[in-house]
């Protein structure tokens, strides 16, 4: 893992938030929100920092990284794409489109390209069922979408 990932400052501001949050109701969201900008994802080598600075166990942590789309196990990519596989979006044909986009950038769901440019995520409903299929990179939302539109998507940040 590159170093520079998890350097010794990005820890050093992790525990400035865990000495800010420590004690307090519902420390751990903020806390791991802290940790997620800091690092760009949430390995166990953090958990297991935050796990020992909040005095909270590993097994909650866990849950909780895993449980929430928002924190990620691995480090994004420049362009975070997320397809949605809530149902309104599946029944409507997702899973068609994260395969497409998965053969056409070589890359597996909940994996960042060798080059660190994309990373692809499969996600619970993102409250926008009125569009679906949907799926949206970085803060970009694509939704009514068909096999058709995921070239021409992924071109627009493959330049
Ligand atoms: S199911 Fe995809 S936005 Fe709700």
């Amino acid at each position: 893992m590159a170093k520079d990932l998890l350097s010794q400052e990005k820890f050093a501001k992790l525990d400035e938030a865990i000495a800010k949050f420590k004690g307090t109701n519902g420390a751990l969201m903020p806390v791991l929100h802290e940790g997620q900008h800091l690092f760009g994802f949430l390995p166990l080598e953090v958990q297991k920092h935050i796990s020992n600075g909040l005095n909270i166990p590993m097994a909650e942590i866990y849950g909780v990284v895993t449980f929430y789309s928002q924190f990620s196990l691995e480090p994004k990519g420049e362009y975070h794409i997320g397809v949605c596989l809530g149902t309104a979006c599946y029944v409507r044909g997702a899973q068609a489109l994260i395969d497409i986009i998965s053969r056409d950038l070589s890359i597996e769901v909940n994996k960042t390209s060798d080059d660190g440019k994309f990373s692809l995520e499969a996600t619970r409903c993102i409250g926008a069922c009125g569009l679906a299929p949907v799926l949206t990179v970085n803060e970009d939302v694509y939704g009514r979408l068909v096999e058709a539109d995921i070239p021409g998507i992924l071109e627009k940040y493959q330049g």
